[in-house]
């Protein structure tokens, strides 16, 4: 596992688009597999601005996204799908045929869950992007999730729940309590996995993402079974190291 340290939020951003823009221009028809959350957002900003200025093109690519809420509709303005419409897709040049994220709202959720993995496995991603929640979640593969853990339906946790209802008016009755969520295994598939984190919240489960014991209580412990992965973190998250 790499662990690059940066001192802050923007450099964690730059040093993310550094990384992706330098495979999208070897590979303009890699597969990314994108994260929702704050995290990502100042990446997903430096993307933009580099397409509007140095028209980067995301055309050939094929985009998936790690997890949706169960039971908001695409165009719900907190579903994960318009999220990353709003902070990316809209802006870029991208091809929504070739930008699968699971749909929440689907009628059979577990059918959705196992076709959304037969796309995986026919377009393996070549870089995923993850964030990671402060009780070490990936996706939204909460505490106690099988490590082997495919594309499915989730539980979330309260911890989860309560960091989430800042997007539903700070109301935790307003948040899903599932989502669709790849599975570790899923992740697992990826070829390369950079791994971003900011904030001293984020410093414990970053010490046991690297220093503990591989064990699904501490769902990203699973990343030290990659033989691929990069974690960006500002120094507020590298704090426990
Ligand atoms: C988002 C996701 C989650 C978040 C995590 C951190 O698609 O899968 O694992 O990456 O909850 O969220 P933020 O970045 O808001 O701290």
């Amino acid at each position: 596992m790499e662990v690059i340290v940066v001192k802050n939020y923007q450099e964690l951003s730059e040093k993310a688009f550094e990384m992706l823009k330098a495979l999208i221009i070897e590979k303009p028809d890699a597969t990314i597999g994108f994260a929702t959350g704050s995290t990502p957002v100042g990446l997903y900003q430096l993307m933009v601005k580099d397409h509007l200025i140095n028209q980067t093109s995301y055309q050939k690519m094929t985009a998936f996204n790690l997890d949706e809420y169960i039971g908001l509709p695409q165009n719900h303005p907190e579903s994960y799908y318009t999220f990353m419409r709003t902070n990316l897709f809209n802006t870029l040049d991208v091809n929504f045929d070739q930008v699968y994220i699971p749909a929440g709202d689907a009628r059979d959720i577990v059918a959705e869950g196992q076709a959304y993995e037969v796309l995986l496995d026919k377009y393996p991603i070549d870089f995923q992007i993850l964030g990671i929640g402060t009780n070490a979640h990936i996706g939204f593969n909460e505490p106690n999730t099988p490590l082997d853990s495919l594309t499915g339906v989730v539980d979330l946790t309260e911890d989860t729940i309560k960091a989430n209802a800042r997007f539903f008016e700070n109301d935790p009755s307003q948040v899903p309590t599932q989502a669709i969520s790849m599975g570790i295994a899923s992740i697992l598939k990826a070829k390369k996995i950079v791994l971003l984190a900011s904030g001293a919240s984020k410093a414990e489960a970053i010490y046991n993402t690297i220093h503990g014991p591989v064990t699904a209580e501490v769902p990203s412990s699973a990343l030290q079974n990659h033989p691929n992965v990069t974690l960006i973190i500002d120094e507020a998250a590298a704090s426990k190291l």
